[in-house]
């Protein structure tokens, strides 16, 4: 039997089935990558193979545009059967507005407090004692992925730490290829610089500042990290500027480029270009000296419908995606970690299998800050890294203050 069969048996199995009519659950997510096109075609696929309930999807490019559109599509009383967010406070004002669908009854009758795992995976969606959405997976920030073949080309190893990643780049530079890659959009440049903060800072500090908001912390060890963060510019290439994530880890896929700072989705997309871990690319857990993961990821959320037959679809969709089969299946096609440890990683790459081992101890586990700010603010700090990354006439200090005072002024 076909594996999404058997997913297909067990659902229906489990759900049984009373709807009067078969349901279309439109699913708004931003998966335009060929990595993540691959990814989503599993949950479509497995959600279909259920019976007649249909995965109808609306794919829209950037987080930040499909989220503005779902919330203004549910805010105007048009919602979505389905719809992806990140893990923390993006859809706060959902939940408190009572306009998602309670999945806790599925939930505890299939155990998900049990077996979805690190507890801060569940606390992204189970809000005081409610189930408000469905965790897929993780997706830790904390990665490096380095082409092999342009740092044998120019004659130097793998860097062992940012500050050799910056001895080496020269080399790489004489070599012809762009040392680093990083896309010009704002999300793209602040998350590489928060991975920078994570190394200097350490989780403790980077936690008092983001989640505490200790400012005289933050006036005394972000210059460094803003100067740090700068230093990697001149090794960036002129056509960073509004390029998207994926097209720049394809630099380094084509040996363009010797390395990007990006969340694991990169993983997906070296998969579909059928690249080798440890042969043709290397994933670095970072920091290089003491690997972390941050638990960023995706979570699905299911707008209230006034419809039965796809209130059951909905939740016959949130069951499928947690399932060990899918969940296998999905996450080595989207280069994330799975939710639940109890699920088949004979297909996980060596990369996976370094952020199992890592996730495994909670010392290693850095909170994605998407948890402790909103919305609002993280657009803020985008913003302002993005403006100190493009303008070089910016100094440090002005920096370091206008940080300061996103946080200060942070909801
Ligand atoms: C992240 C999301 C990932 C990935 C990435 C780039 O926010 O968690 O699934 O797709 O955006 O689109």
């Amino acid at each position: 039997m076909k594996k999404f069969a058997v997913v297909a048996a067990m659902a229906t199995a489990l759900l049984g089935s009373t709807a009067v009519h078969a349901a279309d659950v439109e699913v708004i997510h931003w998966w335009t990558s060929g990595g993540e096109q691959a990814a989503v075609s599993v949950f479509a696929r497995e959600f279909d193979a259920l019976g007649e309930d249909k995965w109808v999807d609306t794919a829209i490019a950037g987080g930040e545009n499909a989220r503005a559109a779902t919330l203004q599509r549910i805010l105007g009383g048009d919602a979505p059967g389905a719809a992806q967010f990140n893990p923390g406070r993006q859809y706060e004002e959902l939940i408190s507005g009572g306009m998602l669908l309670d999945l806790t009854p599925l939930a505890e009758k299939e155990g998900w407090a049990d077996f979805i795992r690190p507890a801060s995976i569940s606390e992204a969606c189970l809000v005081d004692g409610h189930w408000w959405c469905v965790p897929v997976n993780i997706h830790s920030w904390n990665w490096a992925w380095a082409s092999m073949p342009a740092f044998e080309k120019a004659g130097v190893e793998l860097p062992t730490s940012f500050d050799d990643f910056l001895t080496k780049a020269p080399k790489l530079k004489e070599a012809g290829v762009i040392p680093f890659a990083i896309g010009g959009e704002s999300w793209q440049i602040n998350g590489a610089f928060g991975v920078i903060q994570t190394a200097m800072l350490g989780l403790a500090d980077r936690e008092k500042i983001l989640k505490d908001k200790d400012l005289e912390l933050a006036k005394s060890k972000m210059a460094d990290v803003f100067t740090k963060f700068r230093e990697f510019k001149q090794f960036s290439d002129e056509g960073s500027a509004n390029r998207n994530w994926n097209d720049t880890t394809n630099l380094v896929v084509t040996d363009q480029a010797a390395m990007q700072i990006m969340g694991d989705w990169a993983r997906g997309e070296f998969g579909v270009a059928g690249e080798v871990a440890g042969t043709d690319y290397a994933c670095l857990a970072l920091p290089v000296e003491h690997p972390t993961v941050s638990t960023g990821g995706d979570i699905f959320l299911f707008p209230k419908q006034s419809d039965p037959a796809v209130e059951e679809a909905q939740l016959k969709m949130a069951s499928m995606m947690v399932n060990p089969q899918v969940q296998a299946l999905f996450n080595n096609a989207k280069g994330s970690m799975p939710i639940r440890d109890d699920v088949d990683m004979s297909l996980a790459d060596d990369c996976m299998k370094k952020g199992l081992e890592i996730i495994k101890d909670p010392a290693n586990i850095a909170v994605d800050a998407g948890r402790w700010l909103s919305n609002d603010t993280t657009g803020q700090m985008n913003d302002l890294v993005a403006q100190f990354w493009a303008d070089d006439s910016m100094t440090v200090d002005a920096a370091v203050e206008q940080y300061v005072n996103i946080l200060q002024t942070a909801e």
